[in-house]
């Protein structure tokens, strides 16, 4: 059993080639004899160990304090690796792997067993992804084995995309924290099911639905709000998430009016401590008001706002503010997944104005 008192590792990469590739020689050693190691990705830091080692996988549970029933992610640093763990490439996946491998595109595939089931959950398919982050390739290579990771954080906490995340989640809880610098773009991998007919999108990510559907003409997807049916098939949507410890309302609706509504909201709050969380157009409208108020990033750039939003969820937990409001955004492209993120931090406590 993991108890919380491992000596954590902590290295950082990009201060000297030499250095460099013996921190990911000796991550390597870790996973290949059981060990965890976290490191970067281009969606956010995932904690990883040997995707074919029951025991090791077990110990990301424990580290996570995640609920064994839901299934990992498991890496790989080549295209030619997928087709060893899984029954068939479904046309559409043939098509998805070409377009988005490697990048922040999961697909699940039906398996071919060779995946343990304490790593898939015991489903009979297996979520694969080629990550593009270079680091996390030279550590799947310096491994040499398909990697189990799901995001770094402390279960119920906001997936990490800066090292300082991880180690405050884990720290004293894993063998071996990797800091790469900041994820590039913040939110976790799109995930799309290809074991049926028509692709089905499970959790929406920066590779958006309009570039899946120009790719596979076709593709289903939910209104990712919760409920039965959707939780059988993709379990980790069951589980609160990006829950920072202060509740969060959403205004949703018309952007002015959304404004109007937060400011509102702000002096019925007077005798709390308030965060917000705006983007960079609207931010000026809450200043004066006593509020701590986090810019997102520009509404004309979702990727800024993508990149950001889980840090500043951290950011308003460590402030201590106790009730947070934030601006919702158009859910076209990359809005779809930054809206979902932040339905799901808000527990779906939602205001349309
Ligand atoms: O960007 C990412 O995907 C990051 C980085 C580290 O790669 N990983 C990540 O893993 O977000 P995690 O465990 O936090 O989220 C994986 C999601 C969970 O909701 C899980 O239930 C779902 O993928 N999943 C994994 N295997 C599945 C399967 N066989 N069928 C359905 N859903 C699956
Ligand atoms: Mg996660």
């Amino acid at each position: 059993m993991i108890s919380s008192h491992i000596n954590t590792v902590i290295s950082t990469m990009g201060s000297d080639p030499m250095q460099d590739h013996d921190i990911m020689e000796k991550a390597g050693e870790v996973l290949r004899r059981g060990g965890l190691v976290a490191f970067p990705t281009e969606t956010v830091y995932g904690l990883g160990a040997n995707a074919m080692d029951a025991c090791a996988v077990k110990k990301i549970y424990v580290a996570k304090g995640r609920p064994s029933d839901n299934p990992l992610i498991v890496h790989v640093g080549e295209l030619a690796a997928v087709e060893g763990l899984v029954e068939s490439i479904p046309e559409a996946a043939v098509a998805l792997m070409k377009n988005f491998f490697p990048g922040p595109l999961t697909l699940i595939f039906k398996s071919n067993g060779t995946i343990p089931t304490e790593t898939t959950g015991g489903r009979d398919t297996v979520a694969i992804r080629f990550p593009s982050d270079k680091l996390a390739q030279r550590l799947i290579k310096a491994s040499g084995v398909p990697i189990a990771a799901p995001s770094a954080n402390l279960s119920g906490r906001p997936s990490p995309t800066r090292a300082e995340h991880v180690i405050s989640d884990l720290s004293g809880r894993v063998d071996m924290i990797i800091d790469g610098g900041e994820a590039t773009l913040g939110l976790e991998s799109t995930i799309v099911d290809v074991t049926g007919e028509v692709p089905l999108l499970l959790r929406p990510g920066s590779v958006t639905a309009e570039m899946i559907g120009a790719v596979v003409g076709r593709i289903n997807r939910y209104s990712f709000t919760g409920g039965e049916e959707h939780e059988a098939l993709a379990p980790g949507m069951k589980y609160k998430h990006y829950a920072p410890n202060a509740p969060v309302t959403l205004v949703i609706g018309e952007q002015d009016k959304i404004a109007e509504k937060i400011k509102q909201l702000i002096l019925l709050n007077h005798d709390k401590k308030v965060g917000i969380m705006s983007a960079e157009e609207t931010k000026g409208k809450y200043e004066a008001l006593g509020a701590e108020v986090i810019t997102l990033g520009s509404i004309n750039h979702p990727e800024t706002i993508a990149r950001s939003l889980y840090a500043a969820l951290r950011e308003l937990d460590e402030k201590g503010v106790e009730v947070i409001f934030s601006e919702g955004f158009s859910e076209e492209h990359l809005g779809l997944a930054i809206m979902n993120r932040l339905k799901k931090a808000s527990g779906f406590n939602i205001i349309n104005v």
